[in-house]
């Protein structure tokens, strides 16, 4: 186990200067899903992610020597420009569990500024963009404060250990087009603890991937992420399942190591429907697939067979619809998205992502 905990990493407020670091941080879109976990933010089950490149973050983060004492830290929330003090609540909790990493973190004046790429109430997951965004920024500020992050594979680890602290999907942000997090055999370096970059064994044409984000709803989910991990302990399906994970990451890394497209979509469909079958088996039992999803599915299967071009879909924890492609059947797919797809989506609304280079420091 790392163990990042560091009493030294504290500063002289008579000292501190006023400081500032800013991330642009993308979602990713899991192909093979990270669906339970255990202890403190640990998967039951390794994963893989495309990291996404439109659909992102950016977090600004102002430090300077703290005057009120009052709470356990002094942080100040703006979301889009407006302070979100809902919002504070959660990163003090986040604060809180890093205080043996960072113990500065009581010491300073925090004024977090985020907005997202997306519309608020797209639908979309914002947790990976958004707390990868402030990992890297914790990450900088460390390293402005105490120079210790200098080197970039520490810098990367530490963000993408931090980031899973705040949301296990997180970890995978943090690095470009291709991420593991969870120990895989299959997979060299990989661990629980921090995601690494899968960029060696993964033919080019999986990083010309699209993720065309189709909105079918836009409507709050009904049961979080959170809730629906600690689901899986009474899942009776769990056991099975984490063994599936384990062995479908396996077959998808021969496949995208041959370049074999048609199985990478097979396995990424297989692991959609996988993971909303755990949620209807889940007691209590949940849904949130809508009609719209369905609809999506069958069109995008019919599509397939008629064209025989490989389109696949994914969908995470919610009824939108992510749509896969490599780039050499763009101009086919885009007419079929725009005719059939787009008039399912709410307002006809979708997002155009791809396969993207990672965060971005500002
Ligand atoms: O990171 P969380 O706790 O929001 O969980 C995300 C889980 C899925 O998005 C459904 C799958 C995944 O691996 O990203």
């Amino acid at each position: 186990m790392i163990d990042y905990s560091n009493p030294k990493l504290l500063v002289e407020s008579a000292k501190l200067s006023k400081g500032q670091v800013t991330w642009k941080s993308p979602s990713n879109l899991a192909i093979v899903k990270y669906w339970g976990k255990h202890g403190i933010q640990l998967p039951r089950n390794p994963s893989i992610s495309m990291t996404l490149n439109n659909a992102h973050t950016i977090t600004r983060v102002s430090y300077e020597a703290r005057t009120d004492f009052e709470r356990l830290f002094e942080i100040d929330f703006m979301f889009h420009g407006e302070r979100m003090e809902s919002f504070e609540g959660k990163i003090s909790k986040f604060f809180e569990q890093l205080l043996p990493i960072y113990p500065f973190l009581k010491q300073v004046k925090w004024t977090i500024e985020s907005e997202n790429s997306f519309p608020h109430s797209a639908g979309i997951a914002s947790s990976a963009s958004a707390m990868s965004a402030l990992a890297l920024c914790l990450c900088s500020v460390e390293d402005e404060l105490f120079g210790t992050l200098s080197d970039d594979k520490a810098f990367d680890q530490k963000a993408s250990y931090l980031a899973r602290l705040g949301s296990g999907s997180a970890s995978r942000s943090v690095y470009s087009k291709w991420s593991v997090w969870g120990q895989s055999g299959s997979v060299e370096g990989s661990s629980d603890e921090f995601a690494i970059a899968y960029d060696t064994m993964v033919h080019p044409v999986f990083n010309t991937f699209h993720d065309d984000i189709l909105i079918v709803s836009r409507a709050e989910k009904s049961v979080s992420s959170t809730a629906g991990h600690q689901l899986m302990e009474g899942n009776p399906f769990a056991a099975v399942r984490y063994q599936q994970a384990n062995k479908r990451l396996e077959d998808l890394c021969v496949s995208m190591k041959k370049g074999d497209v048609e199985h990478f979509g097979k396995i990424a469909e297989d692991e959609a429907l996988t993971l909303h079958a755990l949620m209807m088996a889940s007691n209590p039992s949940y849904l949130l697939v809508e009609p719209g999803s369905i609809e999506m599915i069958k069109r995008i299967r019919a599509f397939r067979a008629d064209t025989k071009h490989p389109v696949y879909f994914s969908l995470d924890a919610g009824p939108n619809i992510h749509l896969l492609y490599p780039e050499e059947v763009v101009h086919a797919v885009r007419p079929f998205v725009e005719s059939e797809l787009a008039p399912l989506c709410v307002d006809g609304f979708w997002i155009n992502d791809w396969c993207g280079d990672g965060p971005e420091q500002l």
